[in-house]
């Protein structure tokens, strides 16, 4: 058998595994999900969630990525050829989906980072984001022309992963997150602390954690919160599932699980500051309310931040900068990881060389990202982003805590698990692996679902909703069901991990 690529130090995969799960989400979404339900009273669920959902998968994913010493697919299929298909699901609907629009939206940044240095949005953000920028078309059916700076920006960014993720994991990957990693933390303190002295900050801040404990009685609040913790930890695609099983054999996975969780989830509250201590100034500077400045998702940090960058009193050009160029480093370090999650399970099944599978999957990617380089990308965005996340992404997560819990048994892995790591867990994990979260899961399936029928997503057309968000599942489904037909070279299924008889057995 070829020997596994492996990680140089417990410290590379540790940046890797943090760089995944810190991405542009941490950024613009988590601050103003918070904002939006209930501020400081919504780290509760937040946390909850953190506690009950996103460490036991996290824990989980780890464990199996290490046990079965195999890409997401290559773990599936040990744990039996039937379930082998989710481990292929997972990566594809996240780059065949999720990294078509993700690609893109690290190109705005790029190409804003550039605008910066002259302001070139000038007075009016908005309009030049939607009209001049994008150059939206009139509807969601309407794909229009493609727009050249995006595409530009777009290719970029893939040749930029493409040229990480094309050696390996230890030279490429790991080399790059021991950069990208240090410098996000570097210009994120820039901006907490660039942001927290400006006037009207204190403000701005009191807008975003001020706890409206009301709010969280309702269920809405709670499902943001589930959801965004799974987004945020980059559960349910794979990708640490993949990482995890370039780890040498003794590897304390509990620990390496709470760190990466709670840096991650700490890089997001801290991240806030930045975001509104900003949004504080510029409403001081209108003279309104932060609630009448404050914006959610792209429009946050292509329409609002822009604005307020304009007006800073020093060095704003600087500052604008700074801030997408850490969008873009916190992008590109979550766009590797799912690369590499796709073409670890390549070439575990299909035996292909690694540089040539890195290639055709960024080429595939870039061509998938046209769609959305396009006047109507941003409609086709915001509906599949909605579908892919709130259903896909806790779909995979439900189904994977209910073939590792039950058919694995998650007593075994936790045997496993505990045998490797200096950190113990107990039967608690086990019930929420088994039971816990699979149940909270099914009631926020349950109740997106119904939520859906009763008020289509955001009005749009439900011709275009079932097109790109059903559609869409489907076809990655069906995707993931070919590819896991196909036949594995035998002794491939029977390496594992078992550190009890310290050595690799078949
Ligand atoms: N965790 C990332 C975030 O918060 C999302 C993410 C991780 C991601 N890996 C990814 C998105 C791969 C697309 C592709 O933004």
């Amino acid at each position: 058998m070829v020997e596994r690529d492996k990680w140089g130090s417990q410290l590379g995969f540790l940046l890797a595994a943090i760089g995944s799960a810190i991405g542009l989400g941490n950024i613009w979404r988590f601050s103003y999900i918070a904002y939006e339900n209930g501020g400081g009273a919504f780290l509760v669920p937040y946390f909850v969630a953190l506690i009950t959902a996103g460490l036991p998968l996290m824990i989980l994913e780890y464990g199996l990525g290490h046990k079965k010493h195999g890409s997401s697919a290559l773990s599936f299929a040990k744990i039996g050829r039937k379930h082998e298909w989710l481990g292929w699901w997972m990566p594809v609907f996240v780059m065949f989906g999720i990294m078509f629009y993700y690609s893109v939206i690290i190109g705005w940044c790029v190409n804003y980072a550039i605008y910066s240095v002259n302001l070139k949005w000038g007075a009016n953000t908005e309009s030049f984001f939607m009209q001049q920028y994008l150059g939206l078309s009139e509807g969601v059916g309407v794909l229009g022309s493609i727009r050249p700076n995006i595409l530009a920006a777009t290719a970029f960014i893939w040749v930029t992963m493409w040229l990480i993720c094309y050696r390996q994991i230890a030279h490429g990957i790991e080399r790059a997150c021991k950069v990208f990693m240090p410098l996000l933390f570097i210009l994120t303190l820039i901006l907490i602390i660039w942001g927290c002295t400006l006037e009207g900050a204190a403000e701005g801040l009191r807008w975003y954690l001020k706890p409206d404990w009301s709010k969280i009685a309702n269920w809405k609040v709670w499902v943001a919160a589930y959801g965004q913790i799974f987004f945020t930890l980059s559960l349910g695609f794979g990708i640490m599932i993949t990482y995890a099983s370039y780890l040498p054999r003794r590897s304390d996975l509990v620990k390496n699980a709470v760190i990466t969780s709670i840096t991650n989830c700490l890089y997001s509250f801290l991240a806030g500051f930045a975001v509104f201590s900003v949004l504080g100034y510029m409403a001081q500077q209108k003279g309104v309310a932060i609630d009448q400045v404050v914006k959610s998702g792209p429009a946050l940090a292509f329409v609002v931040y822009p604005e307020a960058i304009s007006r800073l009193p020093f060095l704003n050009n600087l500052f604008g900068f700074i801030f997408f160029v850490t969008l873009v480093i916190a992008g590109l370090s979550s766009g590797i990881s799912i690369i590499e999650a796709m073409s670890s399970s390549l070439i575990d099944k299909f035996n292909i060389n690694r540089g040539k599978t890195v290639s055709a999957l960024c080429l595939s990617g870039f061509l998938g990202s046209l769609l959305f380089t396009t006047q109507g990308g941003l409609y086709l965005l915001d509906i599949l982003d909605h579908f892919l996340n709130q259903y896909g992404l806790v779909l995979a997560g439900l189904l994977e805590c209910i073939i590792v819990g039950w058919i694995l048994k998650a007593r075994v892995l936790r045997r496993h698990i505990n045998a490797v790591s200096k950190w113990r867990i107990n039967k608690l994990w086990d019930f929420s692996v088994k039971l816990l979260t699979p149940v909270i899961l099914s009631v926020i399936i349950g109740l997106s679902l119904w939520k859906e029928f009763v008020e289509p997503y955001e009005g749009y057309d439900m011709k275009y909703i079932l097109l790109v968000g059903v559609g869409w599942i489907m076809f990655t489904l069906v995707l993931a069901v070919i590819v896991s037909v196909y036949p594995w070279e035998p002794e491939k299924l029977g390496y594992e991990h078992k550190p009890e008889e310290d050595r690799l057995i078949v």
